[in-house]
């Protein structure tokens, strides 16, 4: 199918990641229409800078769906609406069970009454639990510790069983840490509340915190904080095209690790947005948070090789150098 033929749906277009990706299927030529209940998406950057049709729903509201696939060709769907709170999901796992979850069974059956059979997936590495080889391959065996991969890994087995029974053709990403910011500066990084590591510490930067806490000193690693692989969100956008184009040229169903097979500690992280923005960010040590793994690397070998699919954005400094230019122009 050639683009700009076929319309796709994406879920939590408004958000982080469904954003990047919106902006990279219009670049590549794609029709889009974004479905998103704007409770953790932003309405101003699909309207200013995405300029893309929005649906305001819910994947759980079965009548606006199937009124969705009635009135529009949808050729496949995106889906990036979740929760994704690893904290939060421990304390409140119903919630993550019924969105996550049982949301996304109401999507697939709507998308399996239209005759919609091509999906894409965000899934997570922390359906890998806390793993015993590093870099992690698609093959590790999954074993979540907390909900929010838990759902997650849910849906990867209804994807499965949905291909078995329907020939429902799937995408599954898990990524590793989403991070990073448009290059051209358009589009960003915008939680709220924001947990994550890369934001927090530009917001300190930035002078809108005190100070960075370093979430445990103590872990088995070279300078004793944590070690992920953080991967540019562009980079994420883009292998998220070529998983459409896989389906679209009749790919079976897979499942893809997306990272850079590099780690980098909490502290390296911290020296790298101190070079970027040229600041002093004032750090407190503190306890470990609880469901952390020490180290998260993952290997991305097989979206190499099946999409080929090559991260433009590799080095730390250049994630962080972009999501410092979105920050300072988002917090004018
Ligand atoms: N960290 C701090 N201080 C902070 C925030 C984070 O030290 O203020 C540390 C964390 O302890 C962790 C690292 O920075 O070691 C990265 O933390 P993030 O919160 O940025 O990201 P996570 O690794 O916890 O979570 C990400 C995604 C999840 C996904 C998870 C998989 O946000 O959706 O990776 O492990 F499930």
């Amino acid at each position: 199918m050639s683009p700009g033929k076929s319309t796709i749906l994406v879920t939590g277009g408004a958000g982080y990641i469904g954003s990047h990706t919106v902006l990279a299927l219009k670049r590549a030529g794609y029709d889009v229409v974004i479905l998103d209940n704007l409770v953790y998406g932003h309405r101003d950057l699909v309207e200013k800078v995405l300029q893309a049709e929005i649906v305001v729903g819910d994947i759980s509201d079965r009548p606006l769906l199937d009124r969705l696939f009635q009135t529009k060709d949808i050729a496949a769907v995106m889906h990036f609406s979740a929760y994704a709170y690893v904290g939060e999901s421990v304390i409140e796992p119903a919630k993550y069970y019924r969105n996550n979850v049982l949301g996304t069974l109401c999507l697939l059956e709507a998308m399996q009454a239209a005759g919609v059979k091509k999906f894409v997936f965000s899934s997570t590495c922390a359906t890998y639990g806390v793993p015993d080889v590093m870099p992690i391959m698609e093959d590790h065996p999954q074993d979540p510790i907390n909900p929010y991969g838990a759902s997650k890994l849910m849906v990867e087995r209804i994807l499965a069983d949905f291909d078995v029974a329907y020939g429902l053709k799937s995408v599954c990403f898990r990524y590793f840490n989403a991070a990073g910011a448009d290059p051209d500066g358009l589009l960003g990084e915008d939680h709220s509340p924001e947990t994550h590591l890369i934001p927090l510490v530009l917001l300190t930067a930035l002078g809108k915190r005190e100070s960075i806490s370093i979430f445990g000193t103590n872990y088995p690693t070279p300078d004793g904080t944590c070690i992920r692989d953080y991967i540019h969100v562009t980079d994420l956008a883009d292998a998220h095209i070529l998983g459409l184009e896989y389906l679209f040229s009749a790919g079976n169903s897979e499942v893809f690790n997306l990272g850079n097979g590099s780690g980098f500690s909490v502290r390296e992280v911290i020296e790298a947005a101190k070079l970027v923005t040229g600041k002093n960010i004032k750090v407190v040590k503190c306890d470990r948070r609880p469901g952390d793994p020490p180290i998260l690397i993952g290997s991305a070998q097989k979206a190499r090789k099946i999409l080929d699919w090559k991260p433009q954005y590799p080095h730390i400094k250049d994630i962080v150098a972009h999501a410092w230019q979105w920050h300072q122009k988002r917090h004018k």
